[in-house]
């Protein structure tokens, strides 16, 4: 298949990449570089010793976006581009609205100019908010507690909305868990901005020593050890997933929604002392305020994306951190 790859020099794109290629399949990549690097696009190269074509291009940019769709011809889109920081989200709501949903709305466009009817999306577990019982289920209740979330979740909506008139679409909404690790050659992998809202990406960087010390963000939650409960996943496995689901699902009409995750979860604690483990080292920590607006536990029931894609994750928290360490240790910096 050809594929388009929105926003595939980032983190989840790039690894995603690497699985579309080595899988035989064509890809074109656009992004504009705003929050990656284009070292990522080099070494996906490297790491696959395939080519393709990367148009650094804007989706905002509709007569960038046309040139990119006149020029080849795409089975499906696989749309990573957008923002994504939940805080940055409550400080700049106008540019996450405008990037997130005006962005989607021209690719939309474009696709219907030229007659692309297969989309996979990035949506997230954010659109559960705070979930009321767990594991959670494809059907849980929908609710967006920040901007982030609120353009998920409006996004969902109108992809929805556009299947229902144009029956011969197919789109997927893919639910991301908490994705972290690295591709397993250490090449690519999470390079975060500034310090790091994510707690896998902080726990890295007090590891190799560019931050001294992890803030745990509350020990009173009712869970095994007080502190917050998540379904971390491989990164490589929720590339997969993407494999899986644009196989499986382009030239199927339907909005199909699967939860990516791995239904199983883990508490701060215990991603600081795996994290320690595979890095040898141990990390320091200490207790801090809850962070308003956290869950306390969250974690998928991943049965449908077995049932229906033929996906599981198979990838365990230990080779999460392992791969994880190898990326940061080889890369302290990043791509800088
Ligand atoms: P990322 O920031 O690493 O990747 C996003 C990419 O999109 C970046 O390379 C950026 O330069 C590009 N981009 C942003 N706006 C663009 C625009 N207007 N035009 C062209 N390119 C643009 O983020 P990621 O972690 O890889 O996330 C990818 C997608 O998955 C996002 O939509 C995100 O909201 C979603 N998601 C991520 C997580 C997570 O924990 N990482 C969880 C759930 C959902
Ligand atoms: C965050 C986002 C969510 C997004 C998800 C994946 C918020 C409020 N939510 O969720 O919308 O879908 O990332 O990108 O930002 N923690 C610490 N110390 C830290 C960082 C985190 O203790 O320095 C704790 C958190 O309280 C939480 C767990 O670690 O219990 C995981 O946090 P994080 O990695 O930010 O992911 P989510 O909270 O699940």
């Amino acid at each position: 298949m050809k594929i388009l790859v929105t926003g595939g020099a980032g983190y989840i794109g790039s690894h995603t990449c690497v699985e579309l290629l080595n899988a035989g399949h064509d890809i074109v990549m656009v992004d504009n570089l705003s929050n990656s690097s284009e070292k990522s696009i080099d070494r996906v190269k490297e790491i696959t010793r395939k080519d393709f074509e990367f148009y650094k291009c804007d989706i905002l940019d509709y007569d960038g976006l046309t040139k990119v769709f006149d020029e080849n011809k795409f089975d499906s889109v696989i749309h990573f581009a957008g923002f994504k920081a939940v805080g940055e989200s409550c400080e700049k709501p106008i540019e996450y609205y405008h990037n997130n949903m005006t962005g989607t709305f021209i690719l939309l466009r474009v696709m219907k100019e030229h007659g692309v009817k297969n989309i996979v999306f990035s949506s997230s577990a954010t659109v559960y908010g705070i979930p009321e019982s767990v594991p959670i289920k494809e059907d849980a209740p929908l609710f967006a507690i920040n901007p982030y979330g609120s353009t998920k979740l409006m996004l969902e909506r109108a992809l929805s909305d556009v299947q229902s008139a144009d029956k011969e679409m197919s789109v997927v909404l893919l639910r991301y868990f908490n994705p972290i690790g690295a591709h397993e050659s250490g090449m690519i992998g999470e390079d975060p901005n500034g310090i790091p809202n994510n707690l896998l990406p902080y726990v890295a960087q007090v590891a190799v020593g560019r931050l001294p010390k992890v803030n745990v963000f509350g020990n009173n939650y009712p869970t095994p050890d007080g502190t917050g409960v998540r379904d971390y996943i491989h990164i490589t496995d929720l590339a997969l997933g993407h494999l899986k689901a644009v196989e499986k699902k382009t030239g199927v009409s339907g909005v199909h929604i699967y939860n990516l995750g791995t239904g199983q979860g883990y508490s701060v604690l215990e991603i600081i002392k795996a994290f320690g483990k595979a890095a040898g080292k141990e990390i320091p920590y200490e207790i801090a305020p809850n962070r308003p607006g956290d869950a306390a536990i969250c974690y998928a029931d991943a049965t449908k994306a077995k049932e229906e894609l033929g996906w599981r994750a198979e990838r365990g928290i230990e080779k999460m951190c392992a791969d994880a360490w190898n990326w940061q240790s080889k890369n302290p910096d990043g791509y800088r």
